[in-house]
């Protein structure tokens, strides 16, 4: 598999890049900066920080959006990912890295033309970077063998101020739509499949105490989330958003339901904004563009984690 992430890392987007890096047979073609959970310049400083970590090759980063397509409405909440976007990590190793010259949009629309159909490319954040691509060159879904995002609500329960909205559309909901009107498939891993798909505090504990640069890394990052996520009840354990994104595209066997079904955004609710909407009952007449997960085996997630981190 040659895979293209595009990502605003945060802590569970460098969960999910280590992921990708020890995954036999998959190579990671290039990885694409977006701002969301931090900075641009924070994101392109973190993704170099997870490759420095993992002793990643080479691999072209490249800048993209440094804010929505529409600005100004929306705010980063900076207790979720820390100042930093990695959790405030203490401190980090060196880096050699420097990013591509190259927009990361631009840079999309030509590894696209160079491998058509041959790229696999999934989105980690706000989806700014892929709108763009998809005005750069109207075929651009069709040179993607497989696109898989996380984001969105399935159910209209999600994690921003504006309720009904997961924070990746919530960020660019006009990004979003353009991107689920020009994909003719999309693969959704939504806020509340992230929600009933967690690590019990025990598996997490596990997986912080791996004596590594890479178990550190992950207990060091992932310290400010989990005293976060500890002051809900209603959250049954650590969340893995981008990391359950990125499993079923590793291992598809992991999933064990999704449905199809056509999915636009609301771009105007003044309480719905950014929510994804789901026609259940097929009332739009608009072909399912979207694949949407409902369930997996979150035991191979676990064991994607421990070899990824040991
Ligand atoms: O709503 C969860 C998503 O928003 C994840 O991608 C997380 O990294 C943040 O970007
Ligand atoms: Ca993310």
């Amino acid at each position: 598999m040659q895979l293209i992430i595009d990502t605003d890392v945060g802590v569970d987007d460098a969960q999910a890049i280590m992921l990708a890096l020890t995954h036999p047979g998959l190579t990671v073609e290039a990885i694409t900066a977006v701002s969301g959970n931090t900075t641009l310049d924070n994101v392109v400083r973190n993704i170099f920080t997870v490759l420095d970590v993992m002793q990643a090759a080479d691999i072209p980063v490249y800048r993209g959006a440094e804010c929505p397509l529409l600005p100004d409405l929306w705010e980063r909440d900076p207790n979720v990912h820390g100042g930093d976007g990695l959790g405030d990590l203490p401190d980090r190793p060196p880096t050699h890295r420097e990013v591509e010259a190259e927009p990361a949009a631009v840079a999309l629309v030509r590894l696209a033309n160079e491998s058509p159909g041959e790229l696999t490319l999934i989105a980690l954040g706000p989806l700014t970077n892929i709108a763009l691509a998809c005005r750069l060159d109207p075929d651009f879904p069709q040179k993607i063998k497989q696109f898989v995002f996380m984001g969105g609500t399935i159910s209209a329960f999600g994690n921003t101020r504006i309720v009904t909205a997961e924070f990746n559309v919530h960020c660019d909901p006009e990004a979003a739509y353009i991107v689920l009107d020009a994909f003719p498939q999309s693969v959704m891993l939504s806020w509340e499949t992230t929600m009933q798909h967690a690590f019990p505090w025990e598996q997490y504990d596990a997986l912080a105490a791996i004596p590594t640069a890479a178990g550190r890394f992950f207990r060091d990052t992932s310290r400010t989330t989990r005293a976060l996520l500890q002051r809900y009840p209603q959250v049954p354990g650590y969340l893995l958003p981008d990391p359950l994104a990125m499993a079923i595209l590793l291992d598809p066997d992991l999933i064990q339901a999704s449905s199809q079904h056509y999915v636009t955004v609301e771009l105007n609710g003044r309480s719905t904004r950014g929510q994804t909407v789901i026609d259940y009952l097929g009332l739009h007449g608009r072909e399912p563009n979207v694949e949407i997960i409902t369930g997996l085996d979150t035991g191979g997630v676990y064991a994607m984690f421990e070899r990824a981190l040991s």
